[in-house]
């Protein structure tokens, strides 16, 4: 069988491959590889499901599974408690015993309200991630952080649970749409910078390949962001300290797609422009090597991701969005800095210095004022 390669995931007790795949084919097999083949529960959407259910159907049936499939309305919208408990009783429905695997079939929404009802549906069955989206191929699927959205906020219940295997089937992705394969990419910059000069590199030289989907250019760059998420969930399994560092460019992107309306300015877009402001301010400031956000910048163009926040957003809300939920006597917001491919500091941020670093989003010459003196950063 023609393959991509895999990456091993060690994490919290639990070991798994991720397993990029050209297509579906192979997947029953390497589910036979760490499940006992049986009966299995498929869970998609509606849009994925027309598109792809059916081969991962066909693939499973003939490799000696007996599979239920299950049908979630798309969209984050639908990633609430109340779907969690319709796909608890739907799973349940199916009669599972505790080895009856549990598989998502779709992209980041998908694998974490399935990813959620595995965990706790007989208080724990196998999960099967197979993921459909480029963000949930170099993101979501990896690191078993499971869950779903409330009225209070995103992804605010949810457990641990690690999947036994994670397969990867990039032919699945020639129906992305455009849009939704930046978001990945976003993510993709992201990995490579924390990841080091060799991925970085990489990146360069596959970004114009990248856009045409070129299918060895986008199994390079699955790899090695899933390794680089691979090796920093394995350090901090229950995200208690250096799985932080995989925050980088979040605070400010995070307050972009807040600030901008949700949809407007897509996660992955979101990403892009925070990683950018956040290499601005911090290279301005001499924490983060002279040229890197240039060469970051150089990279997110080529992907067509952008790199300056929309202009018509207004700073202060831009601040407020990034101090808000810190508690009341919190006079500091905890800043990724990147200091050089593959290093990066936790950095205790005045509030004071919000301003200054909601500047540098904006490309504002204010971000390249002098430094302010202060102690140097700590390792993370
Ligand atoms: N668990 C984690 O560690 C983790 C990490 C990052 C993000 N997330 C979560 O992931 C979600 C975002 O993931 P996403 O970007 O994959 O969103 P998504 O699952 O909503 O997918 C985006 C859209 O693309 C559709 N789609 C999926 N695969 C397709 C395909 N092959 N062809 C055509 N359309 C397809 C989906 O149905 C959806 O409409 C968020 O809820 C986020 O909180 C989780
Ligand atoms: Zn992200």
């Amino acid at each position: 069988m023609v393959t991509f390669g895999s990456v091993t995931v060690e994490v919290d007790g639990s070991r798994y491959r991720v397993e990029l795949a050209p297509g579906v084919v192979g997947l029953a097999a390497s589910m036979a590889a760490v499940l006992p083949r049986g009966r299995a529960v498929l869970v998609t959407n509606d849009l994925v499901g027309p598109l792809h259910g059916d081969a991962v159907e066909a693939e499973l049936s003939g490799g000696g599974w007996e599979v239920s499939r299950v049908t979630l309305p798309d969209g984050e919208a639908n990633k609430t408690l109340d779907t969690w408990t319709w796909l608890a009783d739907r799973i349940l429905d199916t009669m599972p015993d505790r080895r009856t695997p549990v598989i998502a079939l779709g992209g980041g929404v998908t694998g974490d309200i399935v990813g959620f009802a595995a965990a706790s549906v007989l208080r724990g069955l196998p999960f099967v991630q197979v993921p459909t989206t480029l963000l949930a191929m170099v993101d979501a699927s990896v690191g078993g952080k499971v869950g779903v959205n409330t009225p209070h906020g995103k992804n605010l219940v949810g457990a641990f649970w690690q999947p036994r295997l994670v397969f990867a089937p990039f032919d699945t992705l020639h129906t992305l749409p455009d849009d939704e394969l930046r978001c990945g990419l976003g993510e993709v910059v992201k990995h490579a910078i924390l990841s080091g000069e060799a991925a970085l590199a990489s990146l360069e030289a596959d970004a114009p390949a990248l856009r045409r989907r070129d299918a060895p250019a986008l199994a390079r760059a699955v790899r090695a962001s899933v390794e680089c998420k691979a090796a920093v969930v394995a350090a901090d399994p229950r995200e208690v300290g250096v799985r932080a560092t995989l925050n980088l460019g979040h605070t400010l992107g995070h307050a972009v797609e807040r600030v901008a309306g949700y949809g407007r300015v897509r996660h992955g877009e979101a990403v892009a422009i925070g990683l950018i402001g956040v290499l601005r301010y911090c290279e301005a400031r001499g924490w983060a090597a002279p040229g890197l956000t240039r060469r970051v910048e150089a990279i997110c163009t080529l992907l067509e991701l952008p790199v300056i926040t929309p202009q018509d957003l207004d700073p202060a809300a831009l601040v407020h969005a990034i101090t808000f939920d810190k508690k009341r006597d919190r006079a500091t917001i905890t800043l990724v800095v990147p200091t050089a491919p593959g290093r990066v500091d936790l950095r205790p941020l005045p509030l004071a210095e919000v301003p200054g670093l909601v500047d540098a989003l904006f490309g504002s010459p204010h971000a390249t004022a002098p430094a302010p003196k202060s102690d140097p950063p700590s390792e993370a």
